[in-house]
């Protein structure tokens, strides 16, 4: 009996939401993170901290690490010996085509975004439900025809050599993040644990699950995706401009 009304209600709400006009949404439980040589630390770890949060309340999340190889990838900081401080352990390569449902891009050096990781986000992207990108690493959606025609953002510290990268592209130069369709794409390193808090709020439909996340960070989100004063600061006012 229980089961037959839990269905019944399920089926109601089911066509409640069809009738108006909204298909329920599956939450993008695979999730994936991009690793290439010298990637920005932060791109990567901020939106990571905020999703082992998620991850603890969401049965049956999984979050993957994809690079060229299985060989632990260096971020940018270094220490006095010229060492990497931090490594990404790789739990997938590009050739094993893990299925995913988001993949998030962090920024990192140009030279790193080589032709067979810019190739795999081509391909892939059609596969998923979602795609963000981080600072600089719009440069790889860029150039994997992802944003052609679409409004996205990227950093502002290096704004005019990146938007160059995407001619095609309907760079935003004011916001802290950008979503057009399901690319979400941010402005510089600490601007994507932002754009992770929109994202759980409205992609996963639970702000308390996002506030939650940001609490245990301590962290003050900006809920508001047209704050930047760093447009400002970095004078990036117009599309393609820059200092
Ligand atoms: C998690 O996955 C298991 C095994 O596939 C499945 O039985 C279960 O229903 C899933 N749980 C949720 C909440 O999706
Ligand atoms: C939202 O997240 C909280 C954890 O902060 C969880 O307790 C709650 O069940 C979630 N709500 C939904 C609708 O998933
Ligand atoms: C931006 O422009 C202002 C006014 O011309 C100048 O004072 C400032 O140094 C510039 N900022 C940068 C980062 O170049």
């Amino acid at each position: 009996m229980r089961s037959i009304s839990s269905f019944l209600f399920l089926l109601s709400a089911s066509i409640a939401m069809v009738a108006a006009g909204e298909r329920p949404k599956p939450i993008p439980l695979r999730w994936g993170v991009l690793a290439f040589p010298q990637y920005q630390g932060l791109d990567a770890y901020g939106p990571l901290e905020m999703l082992n949060v998620v991850k603890y309340y969401t049965p049956n999340m999984t979050i993957a690490v994809i690079a060229e190889t299985l060989d632990p990838v260096p971020a940018t900081t270094f220490n006095d010996l010229d060492q990497p401080v931090t490594y990404m352990k790789p739990t997938h390569t590009i050739d094993e085509n893990v299925n995913l449902d988001v993949l998030l891009i962090p920024g990192g050096p140009r030279t790193s975004m080589n032709t067979n990781i810019i190739n795999y986000v081509k391909n892939l992207y059609p596969k998923l439900q979602y795609i963000i990108s981080v600072c600089s690493g719009a440069t790889i959606l860029a150039k994997a025809g992802v944003i052609d025609g679409k409004c996205a953002t990227t950093t502002k510290f290096d704004w005019a050599e990146t938007t160059q990268t995407g001619p095609g592209v309907n760079w935003v130069p004011c916001a802290r993040w950008v979503t057009d369709g399901n690319v979400w794409t941010s402005s510089g390193v600490a601007a994507g644990i932002d754009l992770t808090h929109a994202f759980i709020k409205e992609i996963f439909g639970n702000e308390t699950l996002a506030d939650r996340a940001a609490n245990i960070l301590e962290i003050d989100i900006h809920k508001d995706s047209s704050w930047d004063p760093f447009c400002e600061i970095w004078n990036v006012t117009a599309v393609g401009t820059a200092v």
